[in-house]
């Protein structure tokens, strides 16, 4: 598994990866997770050396990740620019695991579909790995939700960010602090696979 990151740009430019205008770009909805989310994760939370950011956009939580000392797989459905993904991946289509041994995912996923990465994460995922997803705290509301995900597989942690965590519109983070900031409260939510007990929320 050495070289799980190197080649990486080369082999998703010949997997089809296209090149997107600005004006695609904005038309695809696509919000970039300010990076000090992960400093604030790893107060509380040691994840595993090896993480799939499965949902990279522009590599914002990869980069940071990176930094930090992480391992990182950065795959997404298109290609946004960011010259360490490794691949263009629709995650919600991957039927394997993309490497052997343990690893952890993290992202913050299209939130329309978050049930659904979440429940493919806790698939793809070695048992006792776990699942950081950065998500609405209105995500623990719902009757779907309930059913299909929180009853039969509840989050380990939830985190719940003390001050607001920004997430823009196309990566701008300075058009949104100077139009006032965010009105949207965030957390992490951590799942573990196969964990079944009671969850347990803190503050960060
Ligand atoms: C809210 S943005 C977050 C980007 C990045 N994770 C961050 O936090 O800065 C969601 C990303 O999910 C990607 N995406 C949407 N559907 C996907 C799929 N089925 N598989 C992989 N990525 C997907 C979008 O292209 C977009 O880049």
């Amino acid at each position: 598994m050495k070289d799980w990151r190197g080649n990486g740009n080369s082999l998703w430019k010949t997997i089809g990866a296209s090149n997107h205008t600005d004006k695609e770009r904005e038309r695809d909805d696509y919000y970039a997770t300010d990076p000090v989310a992960v400093d604030k994760l790893l107060t509380v939370e040691q994840p595993n050396k090896r993480i799939w950011e499965c949902a990279c956009g522009g590599g914002h939580l990869s980069e940071r990740l990176t930094e930090r000392g992480y391992a990182v797989y950065s795959t997404d459905i298109k290609d946004r620019g960011y010259d360490q993904m490794n691949r263009v991946v629709d995650f919600l289509a991957q039927k394997t695991r993309p490497f052997s041994g343990d690893y952890d995912i993290l992202t913050n996923p299209p939130y329309k579909f978050a049930k659904e990465f979440v429940q493919k994460a806790l698939d793809l995922l070695p048992a006792g790995c776990r699942c950081y997803m950065f998500l609405k705290l209105t995500f623990l509301e719902g009757k779907a939700r309930y059913a299909e995900l929180f009853k039969n597989n509840p989050p380990r942690k939830i985190y719940v960010f003390s001050e607001r965590v920004l997430c823009a519109k196309n990566g701008e983070f300075e058009r949104m602090r100077e139009s006032g900031g965010s009105c949207v409260a965030f957390a992490w939510f951590v799942w573990e696979k196969g964990y079944k007990g009671k969850t347990t929320v803190g503050w960060i």
